[in-house]
Parts: C-alpha cells; structure tokens; sequence
C-alpha cells in the first residue's frame, strides 16, 4: 500500500516549515507538500529540508497545491497569524477573526478535491478552529482534530521530570481543556513510573503550585524571546502524523469534537484520545477529580463562547 502523502498548509512560516523539517528528518513520512500564500517561501524551504535529507532515504520534499490530494492524504493546517512578540500578553482567542476566515478558506479548497483525507489543525485558536474544520470539511468528525492540549502535555513531562530528575518518558500526566489560558494540568491522576507523582521521592509540593502558570508563562516567554514556539510544536505535529501512519493507537491529549464524552456536546478541546489510521476516538471516563471537572467544564464554556461569537 501507499504511504499517506503528508501536506503542510502554511509551510512558509515558523510553525509549518518546523513541522515538514521533523516529519522529514524523523523519515515519518516520505511525501511531504508545502503549501502557502507565500509561494516562492513554501519553495525555498521546500529546497532547504530537501537538500537536509541527502543522506537520508527516500524522503522528498516539494512545493505542491491543493489538486495533489489524493485518497488518504494527512493535512496539516498551521496557516494564519500568530502572536506578536511586540504583545507578549496576546491571547490566542485574539488571533480568532483572521484565522476564522483563513481557515474557512483552505478547508473550502481542501474541500473542493473531494477525497476522504485527515487533517491536523494546528493554527491557533486551536480549539475553536478545529471546530470550524469540523463543519467546513464535510468529513467523518474522527478525521479531523487539532492539536490540542498535546504541546502544553510536553512542557508539564519535561517541567516536571527536570524537577524530580527522571526521563519524561516516564512521567504521565496529561494537560487537558482548551489550549490557552483555562489550560489545566490533570495532577490527581499524574504518575511517575506508576508512582503517584506526589509520593515519587524528592517530591515538593512547590514543583506543582503554580504549574499551569509555569507552563502557560513559558509558552508567553518564548514568544516574547524568540517571536514564535516551533520546536516543540513542529515535533508534537510530527509525532501525530506518525501515530496515523503506523496505526499505533497513540494516545494523545489532542483535541476533536466532543459528543456526550465527559458530559460536554458540541465542542472542541484537548482530551486524552487514541490516536490511530482510523483518526481520533476520545478516551472517555480519563480520572478527573471534582476541581479538574469543574475546570474542564469552565474551558468547555470559554471554547464554546468563541464557537458562537464566530456564527456557529
Ligand atoms: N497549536 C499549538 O500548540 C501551536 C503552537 C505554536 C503556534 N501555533 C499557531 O500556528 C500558527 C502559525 O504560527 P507561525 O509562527 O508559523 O506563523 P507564521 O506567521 O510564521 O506563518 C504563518 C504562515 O501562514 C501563511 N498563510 C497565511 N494565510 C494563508 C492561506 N490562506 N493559505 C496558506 N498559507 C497561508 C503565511 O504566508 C505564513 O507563511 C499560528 O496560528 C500560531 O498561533 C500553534
């Protein structure tokens, strides 16, 4: 069988030329396509990771449009603008308006080709976006998910792994909810090698106070530092597309539609979810204690109310 062709729409910028690089140089997948408004930036960086991939095998890399979807294809959506680093307090539901209207737009071309594809969104608002993929794409709601929470999930493994002096392969814990301020880090459940993260030796309650705000903070610093976050998200991407191709049945705090899981009904946010070829099933009943329900609930309310604001 074929392997999946992987685009990435948006390529010309940070996040999207990062992902295709990772995709590339992790050889997951060997079709990559880069697409942009910004055509001749799509190109050159087409040129760039092709060149990067000498010694590796069989990975090509071109500038490509949207008539080169085929059957099966992965999307990755990471178009639209992005925070500035002269508003380092930007939120991301400020990136909202632009990005809608972006959306609707490739969604529509992607659309237009008529072929059972899945598609990744990346681009932020990543909640609210993803939702609108939902309904523009016509597509079975388990092909279509965002990112989600997947990126702040790796800033908790690794905050809290340098703190306990530990692998983050072996910390398991999820951030789940809304990519964005109502984030929450699912701490009653969080283990260290099977070892309730509270009772690993070493632990300090101070290494978990204040860690949604640490990890939100250091999402705020680095675009403040260095204009955009692309490393952990281009990898996070890159990851995902290899869950779909090797039908591993990863699980992934990445967000789709909600359909009665938890109690919530037509929205979109970050929930542990298998993530496999057959796409995105949410894992329901994850261990949530009475405070991380009701903040669940809480970025439910947030996401929701973006969803209406845009006419849905
Ligand atoms: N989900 C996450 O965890 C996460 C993490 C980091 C960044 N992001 C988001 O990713 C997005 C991209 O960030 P970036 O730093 O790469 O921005 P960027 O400005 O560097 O790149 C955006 C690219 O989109 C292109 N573009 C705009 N409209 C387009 C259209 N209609 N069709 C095709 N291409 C189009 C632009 O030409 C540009 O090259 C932002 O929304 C950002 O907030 C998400």
């Amino acid at each position: 069988m074929l392997r999946p062709k992987v685009f990435v729409i948006g390529a010309g910028g940070m996040v999207g030329a990062t992902a295709a690089s990772a995709l590339a140089f992790k050889e997951i997948a060997h079709d990559i396509i880069l697409i942009d408004v910004a055509e001749e930036l799509a190109h050159a960086h087409a040129t760039d990771i092709n060149h990067a991939t000498a010694y590796t095998s069989g990975v090509h890399v071109r500038k490509g449009d949207y008539n080169d979807i085929e059957e099966n294809d992965i999307i990755v959506i990471t178009c639209g603008v992005a925070r500035s680093p002269e508003r380092p307090d930007q939120t991301r539901r400020e990136l909202l308006g632009t990005n809608v209207h972006i959306i609707k737009d490739v969604v529509g071309k992607i659309r237009a080709q008529g072929k059972l594809v899945t598609i990744i969104v990346v681009s932020n608002p990543v909640d609210v976006l993803t939702y609108v993929a939902v309904k523009e794409s016509g597509l079975p709601k388990g092909r279509v998910f965002g990112s989600g929470t997947t990126l702040d999930t790796a800033r908790l493994k690794v905050t809290l792994a340098n703190a306990l002096g530990v692998s983050q392969k072996d910390v398991h814990g999820y951030v789940l909810g809304e990519h964005g301020d109502s984030s929450f880090p699912t701490l009653s459940s969080t283990t260290v090698a099977g070892i309730p993260v509270s009772d690993f030796p070493g632990f300090k309650s101070a290494m978990t106070d204040n860690l949604d705000e640490d990890i939100r903070a250091a999402a705020y610093r680095i675009v403040a530092a260095k204009t955009a976050s692309k490393y952990g998200i281009g990898h996070v991407v890159a990851q995902l597309v290899e869950a779909l191709m090797k039908r591993s049945r990863t699980i992934y705090p990445v967000c789709s539609l909600a359909e009665g899981e938890y109690g919530l009904h037509d929205v979109v946010l970050g929930l542990p979810s298998v993530v496999s070829a057959d796409g995105v099933k949410i894992v329901d009943n994850y261990p949530l204690n009475a405070e991380e329900k009701a903040k669940l609930q809480k970025s439910a309310e947030i996401i929701t109310s973006a969803i209406r604001s845009i006419g849905y």
